[in-house]
């Protein structure tokens, strides 16, 4: 049985006080635990201050990214074991902003995946296509390629710290949302991709998380996909209320 879950990637927003204050409304939402397993990934200043105030709670916290060298002269980067060391043990990588602002490549994410692992992360994998990648009919070859660049030299138990995040870029922030038919078919597509090159134990195991513009309104209807196994979260991540619904949508 896969594992649902639904994360909240808050981005550049929230300082130490306004983490605290969406912290403590989670907190009271997320009493008991939900059936997803639910994620938070606050700023890299924020981490262990949300480590310790989600102990007591059925919530992990991740990191957005981390360095793919283990320590050095990488001025301003995390390493892994800075990440551990706050008690963080899930990383996103790949998110398309870090694609588009910061030219991570396949071959970097390659890297960073690789050191996760070693350090027995567990990995948010996000990829998408771009908008002209869907309208010349061209997203699947995309997605097959960012996932087949980062992803296909690991051995099959290595999938089990892989969680796979398919954030069609045109949907993310802007409230144009996959339809589930179209979150459905991607996702089916990367299962079976996944299945031909690995086999379909790891295929059928592997979590797909969709992301892009996913609110309470929208959440059911897609989460309800087969192969739709939960949300990673962007804006609606940031309020307590659309959040706690978004992750009771299935
Ligand atoms: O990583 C999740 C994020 O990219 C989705 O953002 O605001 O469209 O939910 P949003």
């Amino acid at each position: 049985m896969r594992t649902k879950i639904v994360a909240g990637n808050w981005k550049m927003n929230k300082n130490l006080a306004e983490t605290g204050v969406l912290l403590s409304e989670l907190k009271t939402k997320f009493k008991e635990s939900s059936e997803a397993k639910i994620i938070v990934a606050p700023t890299f200043t924020n981490l262990y201050y949300a480590f310790e105030e989600l102990r007591d709670v059925d919530i992990d916290v991740a990191a957005q990214n981390m360095h793919q060298s283990e320590s050095g002269a990488f001025t301003g980067e995390i390493s892994v074991d800075m990440l551990k060391s706050v008690g963080v043990n899930v990383v996103i990588l790949g998110h398309s902003e870090r694609r588009a602002y910061f030219g991570e490549t396949d071959e970097l994410l390659e890297e960073k995946v690789n050191t996760a692992l070693k350090h027995d992360m567990t990995v948010i994998f996000c990829f998408g296509e771009e908008l002209e990648d869907r309208k010349s009919g061209n997203h699947f070859n995309v997605v097959e390629s960012q996932l087949k660049n980062a992803l296909f030299k690991l051995d099959n138990k290595a999938w089990d710290n892989i969680v796979l995040a398919y954030e069609p870029v045109w949907a993310i922030g802007t409230g144009e949302t996959a339809s589930p038919e179209q979150a459905q078919e991607m996702h089916a597509f990367i299962r079976k991709t996944i299945g031909d090159a690995f086999n379909t134990e790891v295929s059928e195991q592997v979590s797909i998380l969709y992301g892009g513009s996913v609110k309470p309104t929208n959440a059911k209807e897609i989460f309800a996909k087969p192969d739709v196994d939960g949300g990673l979260i962007g804006g609606a991540a940031l309020d307590p209320e659309s959040f706690a619904a978004i992750a009771n949508s299935f």
